[in-house]
């Protein structure tokens, strides 16, 4: 599918950096970019949450006008809308193989007989906001390969294709980096390259009064060094599989970046599984209930984009008849508790305070596949109110206790502390610094804990 997988896996240099950041108290001096939306309301000052077809649909005939449609009506009838799911994104497939004529990006036809303006309009007048997708390169990522072309990219064409996206009322761009020339030497990145869009999205939106939020996807190259002087969000991971072992080691790689988030600027470790188990294919077995809730609670826990890519509307249905799956799939996405852990205002991501590896040592000379680790990680987040969220995650086959204590999740000094566990809503007042929980094979235990005196 895509000509960059070898630009990925570079994570031993982009640790480095981020050390370098951390230690010198550099990363707020990193972020430039502008974070003015409409009349200066900050731009993704909370990290966004909506939907996107990729990972379900991919380039199927299903991606098309009537299936967006439904989504946007089940997005509102189901509440995601009212619970903070604002913005229904396009991704790859959607454009024509040509430009038109007149050098514009257009629409398929097919998928989309009344053009993506009349679909951006149908998203606003449901109250919700729109995205497209497109790539720095020459073409996209989708359709590259024996006898297939990509869809046009946005190189050489900077200016347009931003003015194209206004005039639809397009709110959100995912801009990848498939087909595009390899970095200038004395480029750390792709920076060049993603800042021209960067500016011409910045000029047109000054032409329109309003600014599109800037989602950069060029994992591998560094990005979290230069994406947040750039872009709102930037991918810091490959492509999430819709297997477990590939959600956790988003999370692990993702987890490094802390330092780079903050309000308007997102580490992005890919999308949400949740309503996807299973399809059938080995390869891509879904997730479980226990391992959906661990991907929510975790992505929270990261101040991560919460962009889900299931079938709302057949899962909507499936809700309504009382099926596990519909059932599931809502009661992860509607946790109230666990969103507002994401979107809280002070816009800090969670750090890593302890992992343990839970599998044997390896022979000498022998390393793990990414997607065969296990471990058990602690997380913490600053709170706005002063609490702290912390994840307590198991990737163990078996259940395990796991213990921290106030003075490793950053809160000392109080009497008592209350804790609230964001699944089974269990408020519990302790005495005393130390709390452990038993937490479920392949599941994430999620509390607040606030000093309460
Ligand atoms: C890349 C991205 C995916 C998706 C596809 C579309 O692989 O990482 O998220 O956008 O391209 O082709």
């Amino acid at each position: 599918m895509s000509n960059r997988t070898s630009l990925r896996g570079r994570r031993p240099l982009a640790t480095a950096a981020a050390l370098v950041l951390l230690t010198t108290g550099g990363v707020a001096a990193q972020f430039t970019a502008s974070t003015a939306g409409a009349a200066g309301a900050p731009l993704a000052a909370t990290p966004p949450m909506g939907w996107n077809p990729w990972t379900y649909l991919r380039c199927s005939s299903t991606l098309n006008e009537k299936t967006v449609k439904a989504t946007i009506d089940a997005m509102v009838t189901s509440g995601l809308k009212a619970a903070g799911y604002q913005y229904v994104n396009l991704d790859d497939c959607y454009a024509a193989t040509q430009r038109g004529a007149d050098g514009r990006l257009q629409p398929d036809t097919v998928r989309f007989p009344n053009g993506i303006a009349s679909l951006a309009a149908y998203a606003h007048s449901k109250g919700l906001k729109f995205g497209v997708y497109s790539s720095a390169g020459t073409a996209t990522c989708a359709g590259v390969g024996p006898g297939q072309k990509g869809f046009p990219g946005g190189q050489g064409h900077e200016a347009a294709d931003a003015d194209t996206w206004y005039s639809w009322g397009v709110d959100y761009l995912k801009y990848d980096a498939c087909n595009s020339l390899p970095p200038a030497t004395n480029d750390p990145g792709n920076t060049a390259r993603y800042q021209v869009m960067a500016d011409a999205l910045k000029a047109a939106g000054q032409r329109y009064g309003r600014q599109i939020v800037y989602s950069i996807c060029d994992p591998g190259r560094n990005v979290e060094t230069w994406a947040p002087a750039i872009g709102n969000l930037w991918r810091t991971t490959g492509d999430v599989g819709l297997k477990y072992g590939s959600m956790v080691a988003n999370f692990h790689e993702n987890s490094a970046y802390s330092a780079y988030a903050q309000p308007g600027h997102w580490n992005d470790p890919d999308m949400l599984l949740t309503g996807n188990y299973p399809t059938g294919d080995s390869s891509r077995p879904g997730l479980t209930p226990e391992e959906e809730r661990s991907q929510f609670s975790l992505w929270a826990e990261m101040a991560s984009p919460l962009i889900l890519s299931t079938d709302l509307p057949g899962r909507l249905n499936e809700l309504n008849a009382g099926v596990e799956r519909g059932k599931n799939t809502f009661n992860v996405l509607l946790n109230k508790d666990v969103i507002a852990v994401d979107q809280d205002p002070l816009g800090k991501q969670g750090t890593v305070v302890s992992k343990t590896d839970l599998l044997p040592p390896l022979a000498p000379g022998k390393t793990r596949d990414r997607l065969d680790q296990r471990f058990a990680t602690i997380l913490t987040k600053p709170l706005a109110n002063g609490s702290r969220a912390v994840t307590l995650t198991n990737e163990g086959d078996q259940p395990r206790a796991m213990s921290t204590n106030t003075t490793e999740i950053g809160l000392r000094g109080a009497n008592n502390y209350t804790v609230k566990d964001l699944w089974t809503k269990k408020v519990t007042v302790y005495t005393g610094s130390y709390f452990t929980f038993t937490v479920p094979a392949h599941g994430t235990v999620m509390i607040t804990v606030t000093p309460t005196n």
